[in-house]
């Protein structure tokens, strides 16, 4: 491996939001989590767990949780600031290219909190501090899974509701999850339906700061703003295209 090879991953690595419904192997779920249990943990705790859900009836059942949100979430960007351009219009997961519930596996990844007793006190003892050690730990196990799942050749897709408190509950007690682990995320795999568009970036430039820094290096609020508009209406208009009619 070396750095073309790396940066080839990351960029084919994407959210894939539209899966065909083909199984995928077993041999592919075991290789995406060899790949997670290899990540860096703070104080290599290593606070992850992976639940691999396969079974239809409970799949469905998850989405219907998940949907319980989007209904609240719909209502809740109609309250957007007016400056931020055109409101979220989506009618539903399935008409919005954002659609995981075909995927024919979801891996929920969650974080084992007892896991804070080994953590230096300094950490153990501060809620935010833990909070960082412990979500960071999180979101590198689940960052190798998505690269493994692309070098695969498979579709993934962040499903960041489940974390709601009452999809967070629901899915607890649908799987039978002990009260001390905790949903980080949740990964639907699959086989991709569907091609990702180009991606909105930032430029390097103004991002990359060298040593002393001042205020002025760093991006104004008008420019924070502008950039929120454009990444706003570039997600949106690529979801549009994506919620073609089947
Ligand atoms: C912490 C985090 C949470 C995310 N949650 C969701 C989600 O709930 N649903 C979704 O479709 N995508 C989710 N995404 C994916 C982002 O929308 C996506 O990474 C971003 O738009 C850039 O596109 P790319 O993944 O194709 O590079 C999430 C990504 C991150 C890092």
């Amino acid at each position: 491996m070396d750095y073309d090879n790396l940066l080839d991953l990351v960029k084919k690595r994407r959210s894939i939001r539209r899966f065909k419904p083909d199984p995928v192997p077993d041999e592919h779920i075991d290789k995406i989590i060899e790949v997670a249990r290899w990540a860096p943990s703070g104080f290599n705790m290593q606070p992850w767990e992976f639940v691999v859900i396969r079974k239809p009836e409970l799949r469905n059942k998850i989405v219907e949780y998940v949907m319980t949100y989007w209904d609240q979430g719909k209502l809740m960007e109609s309250t957007r600031e007016a400056w931020q351009g055109r409101p979220w219009r989506l009618k539903g997961v399935v008409d919005s290219g954002m659609d995981y519930t075909t995927a024919p596996v979801y891996i929920l990844l969650l974080g084992d909190k007892r896991t804070r007793d080994g953590l230096p006190m300094g950490v153990r003892y501060s809620e935010e501090r833990f909070q960082l050690i412990f979500m960071s730990s999180l979101a590198n196990a689940f960052m190798h899974m998505h690269l493994a799942a692309a070098t695969l050749g498979l579709a993934s897709q962040w499903v960041s509701a489940v974390t709601t408190p009452f999809a967070h509950c629901m899915i607890k007690d649908l799987l039978g999850i002990p009260n001390e682990m905790v949903p980080y995320d949740m990964m639907a795999l699959g086989y991709p339906a569907t091609k990702p568009g180009g991606k909105y970036l930032r430029d390097k430039g103004e991002m990359v700061h060298f040593d002393d820094c001042s205020t002025g290096d760093f991006r104004s609020d008008a420019d924070v703003r502008d950039f929120i508009k454009r990444a706003r209406s570039w997600t949106m208009g690529a979801h549009q295209k994506k919620a073609d009619p089947r």
